[in-house]
């Protein structure tokens, strides 16, 4: 994972001036958490394919859960322990079953809502800088959540397989080779 992370801050340009940025405007930003976890909640419950999904969870201990990861968000240091968290939340939606669109959608919701606040809060300048800010960071926070995941479950299927990764990737790379093929690319493209 630390090529991914590398590579994720590397392509973002996130830097300490975003972390501080968001540092600095934590106080107003915790004002804005409650909305961001109702709109995301509301979301997810009003919609029957991803309220099926929450399954049994309490909607109060999901609440807590988004609640505390959005604090951490903005007022953790961004060091090692805090990335490490981020691919560990990928693990636990495997468990769950849910897919990374989904996850993808719902990071969309929260950008967005931030991006209303912010804006409305602040200058236009400063309103957007600090959405920038927000947005890179949440952008690699979705790389390692979709990475965790993706590598989570490659992991779990070499065990219960017993194929190394090589094999696993020429074996992968030989079926889409097959979907690429002239003939199936005319069917996929309704030709
Ligand atoms: C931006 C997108 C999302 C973020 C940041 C996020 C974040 C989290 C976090 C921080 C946890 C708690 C992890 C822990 O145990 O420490 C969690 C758990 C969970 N999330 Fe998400 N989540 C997202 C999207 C979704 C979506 C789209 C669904 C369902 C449709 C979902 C369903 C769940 C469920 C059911 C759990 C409980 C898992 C368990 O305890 O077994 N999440 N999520």
């Amino acid at each position: 994972m630390d090529e991914v992370l590398q590579n994720l801050l590397q392509l973002t340009g996130f830097s300490d001036d975003d972390s501080q940025i968001l540092q600095k405007a934590r106080s107003e930003i915790q004002k804005w958490e409650a909305g961001i976890v109702k709109v995301f909640y509301d979301t997810l419950y009003n919609y029957q394919p991803t309220s099926r999904l929450l399954g049994d969870k309490q909607r109060d201990d999901m609440v807590t859960s988004l609640s505390r990861w959005l604090k951490h968000l903005v007022s953790a240091e961004h060091n090692e322990n805090f990335w490490k968290y981020q691919c560990f939340i990928g693990l636990v939606h495997i468990r769950r079953n849910i897919p990374n669109h989904l996850i993808i959608a719902m990071m969309s919701r929260i950008q967005t809502y931030f991006l209303a606040q912010s804006t409305y809060t602040f200058s236009t300048v400063e309103g957007m800088r600090l959405y920038v800010a927000f947005k890179k960071l949440t952008d690699i926070v979705i790389g390692l959540i979709a990475e965790g995941y993706f590598d989570g479950y490659l992991n779990a299927i070499q065990k219960i397989t017993n194929l190394n990764r090589e094999l696993v990737d020429r074996m992968v790379i030989r079926e889409v080779e097959k979907l690429l093929e002239p003939k199936t690319r005319q069917q996929s493209q309704g030709d």
